[in-house]
């Protein structure tokens, strides 16, 4: 069966109150329930975790080869300014999937940058918690194609 780890970074905890006009009322155990279900009806066994620190974001990357098909980040905030998260997906040579609720690039200009795109398969953002299902077929069609 295939297994994905699906991540989120700083703050993501804080959904359904933060900033409410960005990021919707949802809230990320919602994103939790979506995700599970999806892979249910794709048959597909899901991870999903949260931590607002960077080394244990890093720490998670490490663990999901051998143990993962791919993985869907939602790096938060750490997208435009860590390179080690880009150097720990190059370094497990998974399949990744950059994952954005809201559309960075309408936003402000340091949003725009991204060191996880330099090394992902692709990147969604702008859906809102429906990216992660959209994400989901995506790596699925992927990890299906390429076997
Ligand atoms: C975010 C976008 C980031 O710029 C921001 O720092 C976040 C959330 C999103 O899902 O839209 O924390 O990753």
């Amino acid at each position: 069966m295939t297994s994905i780890l699906i991540l989120n970074g700083p703050n993501l905890n804080l959904l359904g109150t933060r900033q409410p006009e960005v990021y919707g009322h949802i809230t990320l155990d919602d994103i939790e329930t979506l995700c599970r279900s999806h892979g249910e009806a794709l048959g597909m066994d899901v991870a999903f975790l949260q931590s607002n620190s960077e080394g244990a974001l890093l720490e998670a990357i490490h663990s999901a080869k051998g143990a993962h098909d791919g993985i869907i980040l939602n790096a938060g905030a750490y997208t435009h300014t860590s390179i080690a998260l880009m150097d720990a997906i190059s370094s497990v040579e998974l399949p990744v999937i950059e994952l954005h609720l809201s559309n960075v690039h309408a936003r402000e200009e340091f949003r725009h940058v991204s060191y996880i795109a330099r090394v992902a398969l692709g990147v969604i953002c702008g859906f809102g918690a429906a990216g992660y299902p959209l994400a989901m077929d995506a790596l699925l069609g992927h990890l299906t194609r390429d076997g």
